[in-house]
């Protein structure tokens, strides 16, 4: 985690949020997008996937993107990848993190990346060995994001004690953060520091443990709130809300970058991020995706009268 800063927040809008817009954001507009969010201080973006372009055309001008994010100094930039051929074209571009993903729901799974869990693990196992013997990529940092940990749309409720070993065995396979994600917004917050307490117990040593909040049932930030409880300390979200998933019926956007920070930095947690700074960064996404709504409270409301974060101060 960089210096001065209690928690760690991700923009993960121009994947998560892309990935499921079918128009195509320009690719310099894209990496203004990343330029805008890095000098308010974000400490990391998930800039694209390694997808095959015919399935998500969005992601086509991926090399490009990293490249661009790569020359942004105090940026840690990322990428996601479901597979291994995905991860060999990463590593070429000396991406400074990977994000695979593998469903804990097996139905998930197929139709997300058409292979089973098994195979998702033995997959994640060849790119760890690539990952070591690529010159480029000595320095790469492989994350593992696990979708539909607290329920899934297809299969329902999902055992904790399925994310449970999920998340062991991407551990013992050589993960260097594991992201639990509520792909589709079931979990309450209950269930939330109840897993994440046993995920940070477990696996915490040796691991990053981070989590991914989808809003669509409006329990995202108090999902936050009680992972906080659970000391996890990082959180992706993204700009406006953005986002859903392509794979999973009835996914609605990401929870708000915005209100995340307000809420984080509300609490004495400094983001690093100047958040009225970062207001003005939804211009972006509203000038290239006009047809898109863009949520979020604190944008609307703005800052309560005498509101610093403690970001701003530093
Ligand atoms: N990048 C570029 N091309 C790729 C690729 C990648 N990561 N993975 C596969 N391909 C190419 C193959 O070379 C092959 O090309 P060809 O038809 O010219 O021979 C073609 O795509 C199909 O490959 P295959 O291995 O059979 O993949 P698949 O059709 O079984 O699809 C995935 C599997 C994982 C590639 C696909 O389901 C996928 O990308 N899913 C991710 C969806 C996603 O991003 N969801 C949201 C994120 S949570
Ligand atoms: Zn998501």
């Amino acid at each position: 985690m960089r210096t001065g800063v209690d928690v760690e927040v991700r923009e993960v809008g121009l994947r998560d949020g892309l990935q499921s817009v079918s128009t195509f954001f320009p690719s310099a507009e894209k990496i203004a997008w990343i330029r805008a969010e890095a000098a308010c201080g974000m400490p990391e973006i998930e800039v694209c996937s390694f997808v095959p372009p015919k399935l998500i055309p969005q992601f086509t001008d991926a090399v490009e993107i990293v490249a661009a994010a790569l020359e942004i100094p105090n940026l840690s930039v990322s990428a996601l990848t479901p597979n291994l051929k995905g991860a060999l074209r990463a590593f070429e571009t000396g991406v400074h993190k990977l994000n695979y993903v593998t469903s804990v729901s097996e139905s998930h799974n197929q139709s997300n990346v058409r292979r089973s869990t098994d195979e998702s693990v033995e997959d994640f196992r060849r790119i760890v060995e690539a990952r070591d013997q690529h010159a480029q990529a000595a320095n790469t940092r492989l994350g593992v994001g696990l979708s539909t940990a607290w329920g899934c749309s297809i299969e329902g409720a999902v055992d904790p004690d399925a994310t449970m070993r999920l998340a062991g065995r991407f551990a013992e396979a050589g993960a260097d953060e594991l992201a639990i994600c509520d792909t589709v917004g079931y979990a309450n917050p209950t269930e939330v520091k109840a897993l994440l307490s046993r995920v940070v117990k477990e696996y915490g040593d040796g691991v990053d443990i981070a989590a991914h909040f989808h809003d669509t049932r409006g329990l995202g930030l108090a999902n936050v709130y009680a992972s906080l409880e659970a000391e996890v300390f990082r959180y992706d979200a993204t700009l406006g809300g953005l986002g859903g998933c392509p794979y999973a019926p009835n996914a609605t956007g990401n929870i708000v970058m915005d209100d995340l920070i307000f809420l984080l930095e509300g609490a004495g947690l400094r983001t690093g991020v100047d958040l009225d700074k970062l207001i003005a960064v939804r211009e972006i996404i509203s000038r290239n995706l006009p047809n898109e709504a863009l949520h979020g409270m604190y944008a609307l409301a703005g800052a309560p009268k005498g509101f610093q974060s403690t970001s701003q101060v530093a």
